[in-house]
């Protein structure tokens, strides 16, 4: 293993910039639940500018996410697992992204490949490293771990048998008030155990069908929404302590449009091309209602969307207690 670390360069950031690229999720006032899968690597244009041009996509928080990410696993390493039969698909999600960040960001990525040799560079990080493909001990964290070096979203891996997937390989620390700790080695339809409404509708059970057909290197996407509170990507079960009571404090605080954030997931479903796993990237993208409200489409079908949104629903995302405040606050047009 050889690894070179040099000098970084700036991508800054513009927040300006973030929301002409923020996925805004909703195409009409009202949500519901539905098997919403779309070809991935289509640009969709929404009212601030437009999303959806690259799988694995890289932005201005690139730097501190991956930062926070590693100090998530210092402090807490369950959030990264992987079986043993899962080797051949970590290596083989690691070559896919790599592939896609070197051909989308030819300016600061560059991998090449003979025979089992890899290099790699990223200049953003200033990185350059040469491993084996296959061997675990010639990268820093071996496959998995080194992937959740690279890129900013989340990974989950599902392994394809006895007629369903299971999750039995990922890194994921920023999740949406769920464990990888606690999911990773249950079935698909048992991991949706918790959500109301998919499993009377066939959602999760048609998700599931859908996921099984993909071919190898067939790429979907859909996105997925809930809220959260002052930018935290880090909302693990295992952290509740930390931002539970937030959900509470933020109901009469007159910042609330600054804390509440709509959270979007962007998320891919990849078919890998030699292992035959399922590759599931998690992208979590955060704005404040305060910024979001800046664009008079979004204010207008956001606050309808909270306000009309099913108890149950609001429920099981956690924003029962703030929703029809931020509602309010959109509406008012202040
Ligand atoms: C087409 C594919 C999929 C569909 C239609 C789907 C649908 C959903 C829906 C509707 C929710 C509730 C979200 C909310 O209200 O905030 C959910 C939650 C979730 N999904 Fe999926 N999902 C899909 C793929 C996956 C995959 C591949 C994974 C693999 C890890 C996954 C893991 C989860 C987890 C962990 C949750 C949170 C469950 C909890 O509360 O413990 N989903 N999904």
């Amino acid at each position: 293993m050889t690894v070179t670390l040099t000098s970084v360069p700036d991508i800054g950031s513009d927040p300006a910039a973030s929301l002409r690229r923020f996925p805004f999720p909703f195409r009409t006032d009202t949500y519901r639940y539905s098997t919403n899968v779309e070809p991935a690597g289509k640009q969709l244009e929404t009212a601030a500018g437009g999303w959806g041009d690259l799988i694995v996509d890289i932005d201005a928080h690139y730097l501190p996410e991956i930062a926070q990410r590693a100090e998530i696993l210092r402090r807490d390493p369950t959030r990264q697992a992987g079986a043993a039969h899962m080797r051949a698909a970590e290596w083989d999600a690691l070559l896919y992204v790599l592939g896609q960040l070197a051909r989308d960001y030819p300016h600061t990525m560059r991998l090449e490949r003979s025979g089992r040799t890899v290099s790699w560079s990223n200049t953003l990080q200033g990185l350059s490293v040469d491993f084996t493909y296959g061997d675990d001990s010639s990268l820093p964290g071996g496959p998995l771990g080194f992937l959740g070096t690279q890129m900013q979203e989340d990974v989950a891996l599902l392994d394809q048998r006895e007629g369903a997937l299971w999750l039995d390989s990922g890194v994921v620390t920023f999740a949406a008030d769920w464990s990888m700790g606690f999911d990773v080695g249950m079935r698909f339809l048992e991991i949706h155990g918790p959500v109301p409404r998919v499993h009377q509708e066939g959602i999760i059970a048609r998700a599931q069908q859908f996921m099984m057909r993909l071919q190898p290197g067939e790429a979907y996407r859909r996105t997925n929404w809930t809220m959260g509170l002052d930018g935290r990507l880090d909302t693990s079960t295992e952290t509740y302590p930390e931002w539970g009571q937030d959900r509470t404090n933020v109901i009469h605080d007159p910042a609330l449009p600054d804390r509440v954030h709509l959270r979007v997931e962007v998320q891919h479903i990849i078919r890998l091309p030699h292992s035959g796993a399922i590759m599931f990237l998690i992208r979590s993208y955060l704005e404040p209602l305060s910024a979001l409200a800046s664009v008079p489409a979004w204010r207008e079908t956001l606050a309808h969307v909270l306000q009309e949104l099913p108890q149950d629903m609001a429920d099981y995302k956690g924003i029962s207690k703030y929703r029809m405040q931020a509602a309010a606050w959109l509406a008012s047009g202040q």
